[in-house]
């Protein structure tokens, strides 16, 4: 099969997850990248029945309104029984690195309301150790060089690291949905990410970075050659 069969698989498997909410007026969490655009997709036989969705960028906003589906603002949500989105990376404890796609602070946002984290990825992203994807951190214009700096103290323990400022195919630079750019960080090992994500959180300038250690996934839809594993 191919990643994007791969994909396909998993995207189908994640709507199973959605069902028992159907019709019950729940907000849904719906991520960002190619796999959630699968799962957007897949949604849109069941639009009329599904009671809202809380979107993660404004590229699934735009694909959920496509297929009629309605899409709130999270200020108007309190509870989101369950969040679907996809992964850079993610290790056998359920740690992630995300933010491929730049919507990583939404991301970690929405993560943090949902109950249930539901990671639907390829096999190619299930790995021993995170950090051969580059570690996407999103940071407020202005601090760039700076955060850059800081990030690069990180060669104490991972001589290889290489702070990579993201830009477009054009030459410009990359933007969020928060008018934010992205440093993506090359070259780490990160043995403990929960340490090193807290470690992170405290540089003054970083908006929000791409390890989801501390809201892990609570549920893995892994597609591979033999069917979609369910890991918890
Ligand atoms: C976007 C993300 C995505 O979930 C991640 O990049 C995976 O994308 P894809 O499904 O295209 O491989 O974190 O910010």
């Amino acid at each position: 099969m191919t990643q994007d069969e791969l994909k396909q698989a998993v995207a189908l498997a994640a709507v199973e997850t959605i069902k028992p909410y159907l019709g019950t007026g729940a907000a849904l969490g719906i991520g960002t990248g190619s796999t959630a655009d699968l799962f957007i997709d897949a949604l849109a036989p069941y639009a009329r029945e599904i009671g809202g969705t809380v979107a993660s960028s404004e590229r699934s906003a735009i694909r959920l309104k496509k297929h009629g589906i309605e899409v709130l603002d999270l200020n108007s949500v309190r509870d989101i029984p369950v969040y679907v989105d996809g992964a850079d990376e993610i290790d056998h404890g359920m740690h992630m690195i995300k933010g491929g796609g730049g919507a990583q602070t939404r991301e970690k946002i929405v993560a943090a309301v949902a109950d249930r984290f539901v990671c639907i990825a390829d096999e190619s992203k299930l790995v021993n150790t995170l950090g051969k994807f580059p570690l996407p951190v999103e940071v407020i214009p202005l601090a760039r060089s700076y955060v850059a700096r800081q990030l690069m103290k990180l060669a104490a323990e991972h001589p290889m690291v290489e702070v990579n400022w993201r830009l477009k195919p054009d030459g410009s630079a990359f933007m969020t949905d928060n008018g934010c750019v992205i440093l993506d960080v090359k070259g780490l090992s990160i043995a403990d990410p929960v340490e090193l994500e807290g470690r992170l959180n405290q540089i003054p300038g970083i908006v929000t970075h791409g390890i989801f250690a501390r809201r892990p996934a609570d549920v893995l839809l892994l597609g591979t050659s033999t069917g979609v594993r369910t890991i918890t």
